[in-house]
């Protein structure tokens, strides 16, 4: 009984206690008294802070950031990729959702990475001119500059320039990514230029310098979205990918648009949350799974229980991903139904408390390996305005192909795609129709930056980690949630479930061996992992104090930085 009550209370005394502590009460908010940036690569949160004490706010320093981790850490994100961008603008208590994915292009076909025995070409879909989507984080910059920054994308991307012209220093992460795709860069003579020096993997504090990066963002800063995307520099672009064995053509890169999207709300223990909605598949799946949790008293349960019932929720939020998600231009993805408490109450209804659901038991699409790529950062200024910004080119350097004389790499994003149904793709994802390929779609994503609210406290929060994006979010969440600083919701050893291969896995010290113990005795398949996964960047607003927070995941061992900054007085003269 004690059990069955443990489990099947619905979170009515949560309910109770949310109504009264929403938002942490109605007293007015303390502006932040600092600003606060956080992201993987130091040399780019330097340049956010930068810009902010120049006078731009927190979405002049997003473009500062971007742009930076673009250049310095090209293994993750650059001006050949996309970008996922969750803004909260003070003034209008707005939050904005800017959907800058990459698109396929208007060649592309459902079977265009299968054989003639019908069998996915892995190389194709991930390596070289072939993989790459059309870029959507140009375009991204330029809106975000013209939409909601304060000062001209010159200055914006100043400090980006400068480095690229002056040099920047090759981190430890830079080098242990490239490890893994030296042989492919290698194939494409531009890459192998701008990366490998000399034919070899540049070592660790080596000065990088990329003139052809700085010539492009400037191209950006003169003429906006246009000169990236249309004119000589589109030519170059299309003409190179062609030449290669691509099907891009100028067309596609002048038809390229990003799209504001309504954020996705999920309520919870007296929170707020504010995430991306399709086509990234993290908004819906947080939403499944917190709904789910919200019928149990999980705070109070066992660690093992906890872990098996947030791994169930895991289980079946993956499961409806590969059914029912991909990009809502293209295909009808049921956002209401699956963001319901009915829906979750249902499903919750199928978990049992001792036993976990073997995922073959579950209807869904029907496995892989994992590398870290992608990148995050999060930003807060002095006004209260609050950026997440998810960006990636997919793989560790993208499709690790670029074109000469352009400065950055392409990226692999049409891997994202289902390649074939029931397929998994490099992070072991299945598909179905919902994401198959389409002339002009966007492939779903798993990026999630999102915001939390409430108890007094504003937080952005984010990582790169392919499929294991959103359950890291989860989890750092749930550990905000629980009273945890901004460091330690990103330094949480993690632990994941993505309905296939039905495993759960974890990071060394997520579980002890008494909770694997008790998991495998509930039927689970637990492995524990020597590496680590994740780069989670967040920041945190007291709203009660003003005091802003910053944690930055220290899993790259001082790659990444956050920080805390007086701006100066003259600086906030919009105040
Ligand atoms: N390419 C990783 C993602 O978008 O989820």
């Amino acid at each position: 009984m004690k059990q069955f009550g443990r489990w099947l209370l619905p979170g009515l005394l949560w309910l109770a206690f949310s109504v009264f502590a929403a938002d942490g009460g109605s007293a007015q908010p303390v502006l932040p008294r600092q600003v606060a940036v956080a992201s993987a690569n130091a040399q780019a949160t330097d340049a956010g802070l930068e810009v902010l004490a120049a006078g731009g706010n927190a979405f002049d320093a997003a473009i500062a950031v971007s742009a930076t981790l673009g250049l310095v850490e090209p293994e993750s994100s650059g001006l050949g990729g996309g970008a996922f961008m969750l803004l909260h603008l003070a003034r209008d208590e707005r939050d904005v959702f800017i959907d800058a994915r990459e698109k396929a292009p208007a060649a592309a076909t459902r079977d265009m990475y299968l054989d003639a025995q019908g069998n996915p070409n892995r190389d194709l879909a991930v390596n070289g001119p072939l993989a790459a989507g059309i870029p959507g984080l140009p375009a991204g910059l330029v809106h975000l500059a013209t939409n909601y920054g304060r000062l001209p994308l010159s200055q914006s991307l100043a400090p980006a320039i400068r480095l690229a012209r002056d040099g920047w220093v090759f981190s430890s992460k830079n080098a242990s990514m490239l490890g893994f795709r030296k042989d492919v860069l290698a194939r494409s003579p531009a890459a192998a230029k701008l990366f490998l020096p000399g034919g070899e993997v540049p070592k660790p504090g080596t000065r990088m310098r990329n003139a052809d990066y700085a010539r492009t963002l400037q191209l950006l800063a003169q003429h906006g979205a246009e000169g990236f995307y249309r004119g000589a520099f589109a030519r170059k672009l299309a003409d190179g990918v062609r030449k290669a064995g691509g099907i891009w053509t100028a067309d596609d890169l002048a038809d390229y648009r990003v799209v504001e999207r309504e954020p996705i709300r999920i309520s919870h223990r007296g929170y707020r949350l504010i995430t991306v909605p399709p086509p990234s598949s993290g908004g819906v799946a947080l939403a499944e799974m917190l709904n789910i949790l919200s019928g149990y008293d999980y705070p109070a349960m066992s660690r093992t229980d906890r872990v098996h019932l947030i791994a169930e929720a895991m289980r079946r939020a993956y499961r409806d991903r590969s059914i029912y998600l991909g990009d809502p231009d293209f295909f009808k993805v049921p956002l209401d139904l699956l963001t319901s408490a009915d829906y979750a109450a249902g499903l919750r209804a199928g978990i049992s408390p001792t036993h976990a659901t073997p995922s073959i038991l579950l209807p869904g699409v029907g496995e892989g390996s994992e590398r870290v790529e992608t990148t995050h950062f999060s930003i807060v200024d002095t006004e209260g305005n609050l950026v997440a910004i998810t960006q990636t080119v997919n793989l560790p350097y993208g499709n690790a192909f670029a074109v000469a004389g352009t400065g950055f790499l392409l990226n692999n994003e049409m891997d994202d795609f289902s390649v074939k149904p029931g397929v998994p793709n490099a992070f072991g994802l299945v598909g179905d129709d919902a994401n198959a390929i389409a002339a002009g779609k966007r492939p779903l994503s798993s990026m999630t930056p999102t915001f939390l609210i409430g108890h007094n406290k504003v937080t952005a929060i984010g990582t790169p980690g392919g499929s294991r994006i959103i359950t890291m979010v989860l989890l750092g969440l749930l550990e905000l949630m629980d009273g945890g600083s901004a460091q330690q919701a990103t330094d949480l050893p993690r632990y994941h479930h993505q309905y296939l291969p039905d495993t759960i896995s974890a990071e060394a010290g997520a579980l002890g061996s008494e909770e694997v113990q008790g998991l495998q005795a509930k039927g689970h398949n637990v492995s524990v992992e020597t590496r680590t996964w994740g780069n989670m960047q967040i920041v945190v607003w007291d709203q009660g104090s003003g005091d802003v927070e910053a944690g930055s995941d220290g899993r790259w061992k001082g790659v990444g930085k956050g920080a805390t900054r007086d701006v100066p007085a003259d600086a906030a003269i919009f105040r």
